[in-house]
C-alpha cells in the first residue's frame, strides 16, 4: 500500500512534520467544520467564532464553546492519534502541528504539539490577557470574569485573529526544513496553516496526504492516501516498525 519511495524515507534520522486537522478527530466523534455534517453547515462562524461576535453576544458564544468542551471531554483519541505517538517516539526529529483545539493528541500521549489555533480547554481574559484553565475559576457568571474584572474567552483563534506567533513561526521553520510532511485530515483551505505543506514541498520534502477525499493539496502531494486517518495512519506506523 505504501510506495517504495515512502517506505525508503521512513528512517529514524529523517525529519518529519505532521499537520493535522479536524478530520483526524472525526473518528473519535468530534465534528469537522466543512463537509456535509460540518459545524459550519449548522452554525454561522461570524456569529460564533469572531471577537466581534463575542462582544455582541458573549453568553451565546461562551455557551457554544461550553457545548463543544463537553463533547470533547467525552471522546477518546483514535488509532490515528495513537500512531502519531509511535511516530514521535521513532523519529529523532519529529514535529506535530495541529489546527485542532481538542487536545486529543496530548490525551493520546504526544509530548510536543504545536497548537496553531489554541486549545479549547484554556481561557484567557480579554482585558489583562491572563490565561486560565477551565477549572481555575469559580464564578457562576456567563462568561466568567477574571480577577481583574475582564471577561474570560476561550483561548482559541477566531476568524480575523493572528495565530500565536511562537507556534506559527516554529511551524514554518520545521516545515521548511523537513524531509517528509504528512497532511492528515485537513481540507487545507485555512491559511496560514494551509501554506505549511506548500512550504515543505518547496523545501524539497516528500508530501503525503491522508484524507477521505481529495483536497486543494492533492495535486501537489507526492502520495495521496484516500481513506480514514484512523485506518491509514496505523499503516504508516506499522511500516516504520518494519523498516
Ligand atoms: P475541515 O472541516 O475544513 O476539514 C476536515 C477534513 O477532514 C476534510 O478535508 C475531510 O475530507 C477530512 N476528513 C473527514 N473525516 C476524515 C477521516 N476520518 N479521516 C481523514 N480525513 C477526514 O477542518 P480543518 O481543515 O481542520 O479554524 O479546518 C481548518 C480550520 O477551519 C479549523 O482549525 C477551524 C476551522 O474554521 C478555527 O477555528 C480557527
Amino acid at each position: 500500500m505504501l510506495s517504495q519511495a515512502l517506505k525508503s524515507l521512513l528512517r529514524p534520522d529523517k525529519r518529519v512534520v505532521v499537520l493535522t486537522g479536524a478530520g483526524i478527530s472525526a473518528e473519535s466523534g468530534v465534528p469537522t467544520f466543512r463537509g456535509e455534517d460540518g459545524l459550519w453547515k449548522k452554525f454561522r462562524p461570524e456569529e460564533l467564532a469572531t471577537f466581534d461576535a463575542f462582544i455582541s453576544n458573549p453568553q451565546l458564544v461562551w455557551e457554544w464553546y461550553e457545548y463543544r468542551r463537553k463533547l470533547i471531554s467525552e471522546v477518546k483519541p483514535n488509532p490515528a492519534h495513537h500512531s502519531l505517538v509511535k511516530m514521535e517516539e521513532y523519529f529523532e526529529n519529529f514535529h506535530l502541528i495541529t489546527q485542532n483545539v481538542d487536545g486529543l493528541h496530548q490525551k493520546a500521549g504526544s509530548k510536543k504539539v504545536i497548537e496553531l489555533h489554541g486549545n479549547i480547554k484554556r481561557n484567557k481574559c480579554i482585558k489583562c490577557g491572563r490565561e486560565l484553565e477551565e477549572l481555575e475559576f469559580s464564578s457562576k457568571e456567563i462568561p466568567p470574569k477574571c480577577t481583574c474584572g475582564g471577561m474570560l474567552r476561550p483561548d482559541v483563534v477566531w476568524f480575523g485573529e493572528m495565530l500565536p506567533a511562537q507556534a506559527i513561526n516554529e511551524a514554518y521553520k520545521v516545515s521548511s526544513l523537513c524531509d517528509i510532511f504528512f497532511s492528515i485530515g485537513t481540507s487545507a483551505v485555512v491559511y496560514p496553516a494551509a501554506h505549511l505543506p506548500v512550504v515543505a514541498k518547496q523545501g524539497g520534502a516528500y508530501l503525503v496526504e491522508i484524507n477521505i477525499e481529495r483536497t486543494e493539496l492533492s495535486d501537489l502531494a507526492d502520495e495521496v492516501f484516500l481513506g480514514k486517518a484512523g485506518e491509514i495512519t496505523p499503516q504508516i506506523a506499522k511500516a516504520i516498525r518494519e523498516a
